[in-house]
């Protein structure tokens, strides 16, 4: 796969919504995450109203900018080299963290539902780490991107975990921010079992 921009693509994993790679821009020779979407029709329009968030952003959401290029459509975000919170809580030395994430986690959803924008698709894999491994910060990612992507249900069993029960009668068609809530709980009380879903 080619980006205009970016070089050295390495692709680091794919999810739900589609694949994703790491490259570095051009433009300041840092490193991006970059996911291209299996792109539902009008995906770009519904990228739009997750865009108004850049204005005010927030400390624990991550943003990204859409690109599009003969039919497919990306998000470029910053790259997490600390990897997700499934992967860092799961380790030993991490555990005094989980408090601190619950904060965080709970204040950027507390943000996306006040801007009217459900996340969807909360589980301990959207949750990016940044920062240092002895002061790391949660960030919530992915939100809003079921409504503009062609579900591929590659590793849906795992976001399944985490979903609500009226979420999971109607097979993710329709979420709310009551079953955001719902996802939420779920995720807490993984973290606190120190439980995952792999
Ligand atoms: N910005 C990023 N920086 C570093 N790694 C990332 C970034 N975004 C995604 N990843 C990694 O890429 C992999 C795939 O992510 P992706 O979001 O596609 O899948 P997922 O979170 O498992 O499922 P879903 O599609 O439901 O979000 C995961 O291991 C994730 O940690
Ligand atoms: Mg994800």
């Amino acid at each position: 796969m080619e980006v205009p921009g970016y070089s050295d693509l390495e692709k680091i994993g794919r999810g739900n919504f589609g694949m994703v790679y790491k490259g570095i821009a051009q433009k300041d020779e840092k490193w991006y995450a970059i996911k291209q979407l299996y792109q539902s029709p009008n995906g770009i329009n519904k990228i739009e109203p997750l865009m108004a968030l850049q204005k005010s952003g927030h400390d624990h959401i991550v943003m990204f900018n859409p690109g599009f290029d003969h039919d497919r459509l990306w998000l470029v975000m910053d790259f997490f080299p600390l990897g997700n919170m499934n992967d860092f809580l799961l380790q030993p030395q991490n555990i005094i963290h989980t408090r601190l994430f619950m904060t965080q986690i709970a204040d950027a959803v507390y943000f996306l539902h006040r801007e009217g924008i459900e996340h969807g698709d909360l589980k301990p894999d959207n949750i990016m780490v940044s920062g240092t491994a002895q002061n790391p910060i949660a960030k919530v990612a992915d939100f809003g991107l079921a409504k503009a992507c062609r579900h591929s249900f590659f590793e849906s069993w795992r976001s399944k975990w985490y979903w609500s029960p009226e979420v999971f009668k109607r097979f993710n068609s329709l979420y709310t921010k009551e079953s955001d809530i719902y996802s939420m709980g779920a995720m807490f009380a993984a973290m606190v079992d120190r439980t995952t879903v792999r």
